[in-house]
């Protein structure tokens, strides 16, 4: 077996042996990239039956379905939500009008973080990178006009996930929708809050179980409702390499399997409902080879070591953002190439749901403008080309079944050090993921400065002067407006029913019992997301992060 030509190996001599051609580049992983594959790039046992598979067979690497795109195209999903509920409501409208086919809630940090919009905490945040939502009456405003028998809904929330998707049903109860029909997504992945993001608020043992929880009481009561979007994303976006990002993400995951398992649930009572969530950098070649090694990844641990039976289980559904640490402040008009290549390496690559970045966002939320202009970007990659007219048309390249073949194995090196360390708990707790990532990003960073790794119009094809952008800005009343809302909710509810309510929650915290159902009472009775996560902030306590041991 010749592989490619590796770092540290003389430079491929010309095909007349003049002279050395180049070293071979690296891949974002570290990996070698050959100038040339070939039918003897792969292992001698390499073969197709096993390594591929058919669309929509096990091992999954061709994707998840036999006819994927041909069938159905990817679900076309902004992110999006900013201020009050009824300004990210109108944003939905315009998104759902302009043809977006899956919504996509982004909280503002205070709900992010479990605080009410009046909290001390929240001062200056209220509404800015997320809309505000306190109580049971923002969630009725946020779906004011929209069906949700009729649409998906993802929710970019973590710690009090339990809490929005709980609204998220009693508003579709109200809507007269019952709660086997609703479809979406809470993203619910607190361990990588611990590693990249920050916005986790209870220890990781009570996290793990609120995530159980919520797992129970979906299998139950919201039966098609995805529990969790195990997310690489953000260690993306904070340095980690694609070989990185799906070796910590899958960690992660196995961690949220064996809390569920130990429940007593079975592997396939949960796991079909189990989704992911990764970035799409600009090389698009290492980022279709990452998703296929990542489904071929998941597919062998849920049935191998898990011994899943349900195909459902064995299946890595992802959605795809691309990549917002790839956009450039400097001729941001440039983030519409970046941003329609990141998109083509999601789709080559099997993702099941897509949000591409407006072209604006390295400046400032996204204008109604630049936000369609992004949706518009994903319909013309739909529509106009014929990438979803046959699947994985990758397949058989001996490049990418070589580099899938080469993530894929520092992947699982990856993983079985976290294995080691006796868990991505564990391995969390002892920084290792985060110090990890920190060295990749400082690599990058160095990279970048010494215009090794080219960012055009920032360290090359740099432009003298740029005509000022004149993005949206969040209105400054928003916290005003907000705050006197939150004011009508405590004064026009039962205090006695919210504080005997409350008191019912806390005592469920504090046993073994299913927090959902008291926490469903609370929201209908109208206690805040603050009140709530308050109570379990006093039995549970907090997090602190520790410095690395
Ligand atoms: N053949 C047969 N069936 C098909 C098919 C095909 N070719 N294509 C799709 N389908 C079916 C699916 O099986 C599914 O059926 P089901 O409802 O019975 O399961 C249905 O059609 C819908 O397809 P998907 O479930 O694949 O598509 P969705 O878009 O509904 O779900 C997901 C995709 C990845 C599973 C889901 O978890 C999801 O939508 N995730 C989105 C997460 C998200 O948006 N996150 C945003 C994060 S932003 C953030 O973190 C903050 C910022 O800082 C980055």
């Amino acid at each position: 077996m010749t592989g490619p030509v590796s770092p540290d190996s003389p430079a491929t001599p010309d095909p007349d042996g003049a002279r050395p051609g180049p070293p071979p580049r690296l891949t974002q992983s570290g990996l070698p990239i050959a100038p040339l594959y070939g039918p003897t790039g792969l292992a001698d046992d390499w073969n197709p039956a096993d390594r591929l598979g058919d669309p929509g067979a096990y091992p999954y690497t061709r994707g998840i379905h036999r006819t994927m795109y041909t069938g159905r195209p990817w679900t076309m999903r902004q992110y999006a939500g900013f201020g009050t509920a009824a300004e990210s409501n109108a944003r939905y409208r315009q998104l759902i009008a302009n043809g977006t086919t899956g919504l996509s809630v982004a909280f503002d940090l205070p709900t992010q973080m479990g605080y009410d919009s009046d909290a001390p905490l929240a001062a200056g945040e209220v509404g800015k990178v997320g809309v505000a939502i306190d109580s049971l009456d923002d969630m009725r405003t946020l779906f004011d006009d929209i069906p949700l028998d009729r649409v998906s809904t993802s929710m970019t929330i973590n710690a009090p996930a339990a809490l929005l998707l709980l609204m998220y049903q009693l508003v579709a109860e109200e809507q007269g929708i019952a709660s086997h029909r609703l479809t979406g997504t809470i993203q619910n992945d607190v361990l990588k809050e611990y590693i990249a993001r920050g916005t986790y608020i209870f220890p990781p043992h009570h996290s793990l179980r609120l995530t159980a929880d919520i797992f129970q009481y979906c299998r139950s009561e919201l039966p098609r409702w995805n529990t969790i979007s195990v997310s690489g994303y953000h260690m993306a976006e904070a340095g980690a390499s694609p070989a990185q990002e799906i070796a910590f993400t899958l960690s992660n995951a196995l961690a949220y399997v064996r809390t569920a398992l130990a429940t007593g649930m079975d592997i396939d009572d949960f796991a079909p409902r189990l989704s992911f969530f990764f970035v799409a950098r600009s090389t698009l070649l290492e980022e279709v080879a990452k998703f296929r090694a990542a489904r071929r990844i998941w597919a062998q641990l849920m049935r191998d070591d898990f011994q899943a039976h349900n195909p459902k289980s064995l299946m890595l559904r992802f959605h795809t953002q691309t990549a917002g640490v790839q956009l450039t402040a400097q001729q941001p008009e440039l983030n519409m190439v970046r941003v329609t290549v990141q998109a083509l390496a999601a789709v080559l690559g099997g993702t099941q749901s897509l949000h591409t970045n407006s072209f604006d966002e390295a400046l400032a939320l996204p204008t109604e403008k630049s936000a369609r202009l992004a949706l518009r970007t994903q319909q013309v990659l739909a529509h106009e080309t014929d990438i979803t007219a046959t699947t994985d048309p990758f397949a058989g390249s001996y490049a990418i079944e070589r580099m899938t073949d080469d993530i894929e194995a520092a992947a699982r090196t990856l993983m079985t050090t976290i294995h080691s360390l006796g868990g991505a708990v564990r391995a969390i707790e002892r920084g290792y993921q985060k110090h990890e990532i920190e060295r990749c990003a400082y690599r990058i960073t160095q990279e970048t400065e010494s215009g090794e790794r080219v960012v055009v119009g920032v360290n090359r094809y740099r432009q003298a002067t740029e005509a000022p952008y004149a993005p949206l800005r969040v209105d400054p009343a928003t916290e005003h407006r907000q705050t006197a809302r939150l004011r009508d909710v405590r004064r026009f509810r039962d205090q006695h029913e919210v504080t005997g309510a409350l008191a019912r929650l806390a005592k469920a915290a504090a046993g073994k019992t299913n927090v959902l159902p008291p926490m469903k009472e609370a929201l209908r009775a109208h206690a805040t997301v603050g009140e709530i996560c308050d109570t379990l902030r006093t039995v549970w306590g907090t997090h602190e992060a520790r410095a690395e041991l």
